[in-house]
């Protein structure tokens, strides 16, 4: 099996990304790592440990970083409603958070794991960022870093700003050019093979306990109109709601539904408009190695298939 870290914010597309990563046989959750993002970080370590009870993945959950390394925090005010559950409410996990820090069981883990270890972020990259400051010689110890992040022309929490990378530029920075080998998942390609309201009709027609979490979360974020607001590069009108999240695990978990090209990154931390962008160098100017794996589109139906699936395992 396959060791994972998953560091994420829950956070409404990271509840169904943790039911897919925690569905998936090929997989060793050797813990959920929190950080402050969507809403502020006792929210985010609740929801992970609930979320794990709802789903029965026995782990370590470990709480990350309250705020970003430099930058002033930015919870995602409202996106992800008050608990950053939308409208569901979870049975609470008689599991306590562990005793160390996030990035102290990350480290351990990696060490442990011996080089296999691999982390889907999808939260703001604080955790990671203070991993690498705090133990120089982490990268040796970790396989790949697949980033839900950054984005190839515009952002959605400013002009260019993705929210995961754009909430601590200088720490998505830091772990952009540590290394470690990089793949990342950002907006532009998530928009354009999203599902839509019909798919998401055929995927319920699987009815159990996770399938009805994801209906009411799809509901609150429909209402909310989250699916409009990308129909330029969606090129649809179909109102059904984006999970980010979701859809990077779906990648790790099958990565012939994307194609990715290999380029060097890095993250715009000065001061301004551009702060918090992710500048890909798509034809190399810079000269630097390059140092990530950009998905550049993913397979609508592919990404079906992985939710099916998923769904049909909570069934058994
Ligand atoms: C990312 O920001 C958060 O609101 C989502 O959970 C996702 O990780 C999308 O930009
Ligand atoms: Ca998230």
């Amino acid at each position: 099996k396959r060791p994972f870290i998953i560091d994420c914010d829950p956070g409404i597309d990271d509840a169904v990304a943790i039911f897919l990563a925690a569905s998936c046989d090929a997989f060793d959750i050797r813990a959920i790592t929190s950080v402050a993002g969507n809403v502020d970080i006792d929210l985010t370590t609740r929801n992970a440990l609930d979320l794990c009870h709802v789903v029965g993945l026995d782990t370590i959950v470990a709480r990350g970083a309250a705020r970003p390394m430099m930058v002033e925090p930015k919870i995602s005010v409202g996106a992800h409603g008050a608990t950053g559950l939308g409208t569901v409410v979870l049975e609470r996990s008689p599991q306590a958070e562990d005793g160390r820090h996030a990035w102290d069981v990350i480290y351990d883990e990696a060490v442990k794991a011996a080089g296999e270890l691999e982390i889907i972020a999808m939260g703001p990259l604080t955790n990671l960022g203070i991993l690498l400051t705090k133990y120089p010689d982490a990268p040796r110890y970790i396989k790949k870093i697949t980033i839900m992040g950054g984005s190839r022309v515009y952002g959605n929490s400013c002009a260019y700003g993705e929210y995961n990378v754009w909430a601590d530029p200088l720490a998505s920075d830091i772990v952009f050019r540590s290394d470690i080998p990089m793949a990342m998942v950002g907006l532009e390609t998530i928009f354009r093979a999203k599902l839509t309201s019909s798919d998401w009709e055929d995927l319920f027609t699987e009815k159990n306990h996770i399938s009805e979490i994801t209906r009411e979360i799809l509901r609150h974020k429909t209402e909310r109109g989250e699916g409009i607001m990308d129909r330029i590069t969606a090129r649809s009108d179909d109102p059904s709601p984006l999970l980010c999240d979701c859809m990077t695990v779906a990648c790790v978990v099958d990565p012939s539904i994307a194609k990715f090209e290999r380029r060097y990154v890095c993250v715009e931390t000065a001061e301004g408009p551009s702060r918090g962008r992710t500048i890909i160098d798509w034809q190399n100017r810079s000269g630097h190695s390059r140092n990530c794996e950009v998905a550049v589109s993913v397979d609508r139906a592919g990404f079906k298939a992985v939710m099916q699936k998923m769904f049909a395992h909570y069934s058994k």
